[in-house]
């Protein structure tokens, strides 16, 4: 049984505030967690509160409501979070505080079953499904919201070859982002990083971003379109000009309507063996996504991210007519572990392809999403450049699965 609750602020990546909740059962057995915080949010995410605002709700209204509750039954306790917000975007208490309750409940869980963390949530999923290792997207190029330099788009990738262990994709990930670092230097860029832990150099575009990991690559050994392949995560909404239905990229003194935004990454995709492509049109458009879903997705998967927001209602509207190959998995975009699991479920039975991923403000020492992605069988995992401590711990939690379970 739930005993106590209590939330406080701590700090994440980005030098700002978030919410930390320890949750204590009867047993003695206590389990804390962290709430990432996102910079190019989805318009339609649920709605986190300022930190203190948030860690009162928790201290107050949430650990009053759920004392005494059982923490094995999940599906309650996230029924009950959302009864007593009582709005559909979660404005009331806000989906930081839900989400650090409710993610703590499972880990206090699992702990108290003595499982790891990725078969208690497989057990709650009831995934019959093997333990799969999903491959990593490492971030190697920041732009958009996530650095301070001109590039409009968020993502530069690299995806190692899916038929590679979990632990050589991560090699290729770090041998990547090394090579990168070195042409930098040698071409006289910085190698200071945004966000996400990919580098951030000035005077860049999208198609000389996709040369310079292209030589990167290649100068580390791999062979493009073999061993390594390009994704990218446009975040597109973040320069669509809504009032004029255009898409401004400023580096490139563009200005495209959505049919040449399309043809703009035509041209890219001839070029470049670009596999994955998130958010390359505005987060509203669904009817220009279906439109143009057959002109892109020949070789490339389109992902969902601040298009679906990890919301089942979304999620359909991207499904018919057919928007998306594949989704992006935020818990904190919905607010409780079950509502996240919901929307897996829906994702997974129209055969969208899984990537859970992280926030560009994360948490030092929160694993939950690696975890999370071996409990469903994502096919990918999204945590950033192979540096900083916030984006390697949650790779490291993989490894350490990996090792164990081979
Ligand atoms: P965010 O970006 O965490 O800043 O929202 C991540 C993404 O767009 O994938
Ligand atoms: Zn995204």
């Amino acid at each position: 049984m739930i005993k106590s609750i209590l939330s406080y602020k701590c700090l994440n990546s980005r030098a700002s505030w978030t919410i930390r909740t320890r949750v204590e059962l009867e047993n003695g057995i206590i389990a804390c967690q962290t709430v990432p915080d996102g910079a190019s949010k989805g318009e339609r995410e649920a709605i986190s509160l300022p930190v203190e605002q948030a860690t009162k709700n928790v201290n107050t209204t949430i650990a009053s409501a759920l004392a005494g509750m059982d923490p094995f039954d999940q599906k309650s306790i996230d029924a009950r979070l959302l009864e007593i917000d009582g709005t559909p975007n979660k404005s009331n208490l806000g989906a930081n505080s839900l989400l650090s309750v409710s993610l703590a409940v499972a880990k206090v869980a699992a702990l108290s079953m003595d499982l790891p963390l990725y078969e208690y949530l497989k057990s709650i999923y009831h995934s019959p499904n093997p333990l799969v290792f999903p491959t990593p997207l490492f971030n190697i190029l920041n732009g958009g919201a996530h650095a301070r330099n001109d590039l409009s788009f968020q993502e530069f990738m690299v995806v190692p070859s899916m038929g590679f262990s979990y632990e050589r994709k991560v090699e290729v990930g770090v041998d990547c982002y090394n090579a990168l670092s070195k042409k930098l230097l040698e071409n006289g860029y910085s190698i200071g990083v945004g966000d996400e832990g990919g580098f951030a150099p000035h005077e860049f575009t999208a198609p000389k971003a996709l040369s310079y990991i292209v030589d990167a690559v290649s100068e580390a050994g791999y062979a493009l379109g073999e061993d390594v392949f390009l994704g990218m995560d446009v975040a597109a909404g973040y320069f669509y000009d809504a009032d004029e239905e255009v898409y401004r990229i400023k580096e490139e003194d563009l200005v495209l309507t959505s049919e040449e935004m399309v043809d703009y990454y035509r041209d890219l995709l001839k070029d470049f063996p670009i596999i994955y492509l998130e958010d390359p049109l505005d987060e509203n458009a669904f009817d220009q996504w279906s439109k143009y879903h057959p002109k892109l997705s020949k070789n490339t998967m389109l992902v969902g991210d601040d298009l679906v927001v990890t919301n089942t209602d979304e999620l359909e509207k991207a499904l018919s007519p057919q928007a998306i190959d594949g989704v992006i998995v935020k818990p904190n975009q919905i607010g409780t572990l079950t509502e996240t699991l919901d929307f897996v479920r829906m994702a997974q039975n129209s055969e969208q392809v899984i990537t859970v991923s992280h926030r560009s403000g994360e948490t030092a020492e929160d694993t939950f999403i690696a975890d999370l992605a071996l409990a469903i069988g994502a096919e990918f995992v999204k945590f950033g450049a192979p540096a900083r401590g916030e984006r390697v711990v949650k790779y490291n939690r993989i490894l350490d699965v990996y090792h164990h379970e081979k």
